[in-house]
């Protein structure tokens, strides 16, 4: 089957594509002798996270406890890290559970959630290991070194609980003074710090600027997203996801209308200074991708010097990866136009 065989909207991956930019990845990292755990939460799909893990990463990452259950069920189940505070009785049971599968690690950034854990590991039997979250962004995670200390005790003393370090988002070469700081505390509390994580494909090639960085977590490295061309990061060819639409309505000649909407892409919306893109379309640079509505694209064809024409076909990059996949059953994986493989995306919807 070829690419023309395939119904629209449709999510397709092109493989020389993403093989590429597992490859570069994965080589700057072993280069620098950092690990590389990917953040599987970008195309949730089995099929790809082992070939993740036989380039040579270290582990996954999995938002979602949900997720990791996935993963772990599917064989990839050597090294997991869940940088989330798991609350609540009902994912502790099933985090202690998970521990007993894989080589698990989970965040904390709370004297509550540290409790939580410990309580349910130690309850079990079982042994989980905690990585402190450190606060960088607007997120979650401790907002001082000293916090991170103080928590870091807390974790080292709790029955159940094994402290393996530390983790945080994004981590760009600015929050290297945070982190220094940070494990400077630990090491004057002779605690251990195996794992210090950083995380982001923005910051991904610069890992190496921050030496004391273990591991570092991406997830869209490996498909792009109108964001990395944007950045420069990717090229249009690098990436490698797409939703395949049609054209259905030319209702104006400055307006195309396509069969994928914020069902097929998600919701995101990146702006610029020409104002807001929901998608980059290949065949049409020019064109704006503007709005959408659930199963309608609302594209600005205007400075197009040719057109696109009723029952044409494009390819449209979404904004945002990670949630334009979790829209879909299934990812269609193409080698020079030929379907070589549908992969379900089996953690697609893992939300708790
Ligand atoms: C905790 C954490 N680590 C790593 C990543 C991966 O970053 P990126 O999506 O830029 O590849 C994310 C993305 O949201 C994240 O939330």
């Amino acid at each position: 089957m070829r690419v023309e065989d395939l119904d629209t909207p449709v999510l397709i991956v092109d493989l020389d594509s993403l093989e590429e930019n597992l490859d570069r990845y994965q080589r700057y990292f072993t280069q620098h002798q950092i690990g590389l755990r990917p953040h599987i939460k970008t195309h949730k799909t089995l099929a790809i996270a082992h070939q993740q893990m036989k380039r040579g990463a270290i582990g996954i990452t999995c938002q979602k406890l949900g997720e990791a259950e996935v993963m772990v069920a599917g064989g990839v189940d050597q090294d997991v890290l869940i940088p989330y505070n798991i609350v609540g009785a009902l994912k502790l049971d099933r985090l202690v559970a998970l521990s007993r599968r894989t080589r698990l690690s989970v965040a904390a950034d709370s004297a509550y959630t540290v409790e939580g854990l410990s309580a349910a590991a130690h309850r079990a039997g079982a042994t989980v290991g905690v990585v402190v979250e450190l606060g960088v962004g607007s997120r979650a995670g401790v907002p001082t070194p000293q916090a991170a200390l103080e928590l870091a005790q807390q974790i080292a003393q709790s029955p159940g609980l094994e402290l393996r370090g530390l983790m945080a988002f994004p981590t760009s070469v600015q929050t290297r003074p945070l982190l220094q700081e940070t494990l400077a505390l630990y090491d004057r509390a002779g605690l251990p710090h195996p794992i210090v994580s950083g995380g982001s494909t923005a910051s991904a090639l610069s890992a190496h600027q921050v030496p004391e960085l273990t591991e570092h977590r991406a997830g869209e490295y490996c498909v792009g997203g109108v964001g990395h061309l944007r950045r420069g990061t990717h090229s249009v060819a690098q990436c490698a996801l797409r939703v395949l639409m049609t054209v259905v309505s030319r209702p104006t000649p400055d307006r195309a209308i396509l069969d994928g909407g914020s069902k097929s892409l998600s919701a995101s919306v990146i702006q610029d200074g020409e104002g807001s893109s929901m998608g980059y379309i290949v065949e049409y640079p020019q064109a704006r991708f503007h709005s959408a509505s659930e199963e309608h694209g609302h594209v600005d064809v205007s400075a197009c010097d040719t057109k696109p024409r009723i029952g044409e076909r494009v390819q449209v990059l979404p904004v945002h990866p990670c949630p334009c996949v979790n829209e879909h059953d299934e990812l269609v994986a193409l080698r020079q136009g030929r379907v070589e493989a549908v992969w379900p995306i089996a953690a697609r919807g893992k939300i708790r």
